[in-house]
């Protein structure tokens, strides 16, 4: 069900809305004392009553994650936040950095505290140079007036943000990459365990969070945690809250909206998108960046047996509700919530072609299965593109993905994999029609 909510947007677009005046003149940093006056435990505590499932793609509580930080440990602990957004058609966390910074650098601070840390780097692509500037500009406001450094607020808890650039490969949103990559390391994956809660930057204790999950952690504190949970439509599965969903492909109004947890892909779409460009119809949608599975608007939601989905039961899944389990009760993923519409204007076996290409440059290379096949997915659609592709061809597709799957020391194996099994599933008849036909499309007339 469409709710929108503005706890996050509310000062986007308007004139100095991402300065220090215009977060405070909203409540700004309220939370943040309000946090710091309680124990860390309590802290914790309300975190976890909201629900926030982290936002980064994997879907993990974020109040559970931080309880998973050793309470007693003669080592410095960090946050470290995961600002890389290199998902393609993820493009969320930079409107935060850029719009409303101070609900990062209040998050960071609330966060810190919760997991007795001190110092927290924002790890942020090079690329994004107005989300850089606008960071460094609130760490320099919230400074000034006290907010973050050796007394926020007044209390004896220090607390300092650095703001970190990583050079922009997409495998450094991988959290262990990233940690890597931050000590100045190559940014190649960590194998896990030990978990960065163990081992995290620097060998210490560290939580990596999305810039979203932490961003919105005032309002968690601002309007408390059982409050902000039941912003969701989604009652007892724990996906709390409102968060951002963003639209882009094939849609009359791309960008990003804020609404509760619980809309849908068609409220997405049709409501909040605008509806399909030049009112064509739909092939195809990618629920939450390029490394979910790819679905037909015509597919049923088969959740039988799942007394928490039963409502949704038979439904279309543009009409399922936009949450980390829902989309998991389908063997599909929500991802970043940033969904991606093809039209029939698009052909989908060069979209295919495309989201491989990108699999294949950005393998860190570390795996062998994840390194070959991406290399070999990537030859047999150029192949296919080209024309002289096999059926006998297309059918490896599916077996080296299944091969990438589970085999890697990473999830990019799996984020590679489940595009490249979702596209032959669904779109096979229009990949014979390029072996059958010496690669000429019958479906569709532009690329992506
Ligand atoms: C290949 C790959 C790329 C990723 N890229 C990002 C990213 O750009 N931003 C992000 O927040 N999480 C990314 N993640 C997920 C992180 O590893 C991690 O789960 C996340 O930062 C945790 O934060 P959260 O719990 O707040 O969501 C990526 C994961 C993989 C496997």
């Amino acid at each position: 069900m469409l709710k929108r909510t503005d706890y996050l947007t509310k000062n986007y677009g308007k004139p100095d809305g991402w300065k220090l005046a215009a977060y405070e003149a909203a409540g700004g940093y309220r939370s943040a004392r309000k946090a710091l006056g309680m124990s860390k435990d309590a802290v914790i505590d309300e975190a976890k009553k909201a629900h926030v499932r982290g936002r980064g793609g994997a879907g993990f509580d974020c109040g559970v994650k931080w309880s998973f930080m050793p309470k007693e440990s003669t080592k410095p602990h960090y946050l470290v936040i995961n600002a890389d957004e290199g998902e393609p058609g993820t493009f969320k966390d930079r409107t935060i950095m850029e719009q409303n910074p101070h609900s990062l650098i209040e998050g960071c601070i609330i966060g810190c505290y919760a997991i007795g840390a001190h110092a927290c780097y924002i790890y942020v692509r090079d690329e994004l140079h107005l989300s850089k500037e606008r960071l460094w500009g609130a760490i320099a406001e919230a400074k000034a007036k006290g907010h973050l450094g050796a007394r926020p607020f007044g209390k004896d808890y220090a607390v300092e943000i650095y703001v970190h650039t990583g050079a922009g490969a997409y495998i450094c949103g991988e959290e262990t990459a990233l940690l890597n990559s931050l000590e100045g390391r190559r940014g190649e994956p960590r194998l896990k365990p030990p978990f960065p809660a163990q081992y995290g930057a620097f060998g210490c204790p560290s939580t990596v969070n999305n810039v979203e999950t932490i961003a919105i952690m005032p309002t968690v504190f601002e309007i408390g945690g059982d409050a902000f949970s039941k912003l969701s439509e989604l009652h007892g599965i724990n996906d709390g809250g409102c968060r951002l969903f963003g639209v882009s492909g094939h849609v009359k109004n791309p960008g990003i909206f804020e609404a509760a947890v619980g809309l849908t892909l068609r409220e997405l779409i049709f409501d909040l998108g605008g509806g399909v460009l030049d009112d064509r119809a739909i092939i195809g949608v990618i629920p939450g960046g390029s490394s979910c599975p790819i679905h037909k608007p015509d597919e049923i939601v088969d959740v039988a047996g799942d007394p928490r989905f039963e409502p949704y039961n038979g439904k279309s899944v543009l009409d399922l509700p936009l949450g980390v389990d829902t989309f998991r009760g389908i063997g599909s993923m929500l991802g970043t919530a940033c969904a991606i519409v093809l039209s029939d204007a698009a052909d989908p076996v060069l979209a295919y072609h495309n989201v491989m290409r990108f699999y294949r440059h950005e393998s860190c290379g570390q795996c062998t299965p994840c390194r070959e096949g991406m290399g070999w997915i990537e030859r047999i659609l150029d192949k296919i593109v080209a024309g002289t592709g096999t059926i006998e061809e297309l059918d490896q597709l599916s077996d080296i993905a299944n091969s990438v799957m589970g085999n890697t020391i990473c999830a990019f194996g799996e984020g590679a994999a489940q595009p490249a099994l979702a596209f032959v599933r669904r779109y096979r008849k229009e990949l014979e029609d390029y072996v059958h036909n010496g690669g000429k499309n019958q479906t569709g007339t532009l690329t992506t």
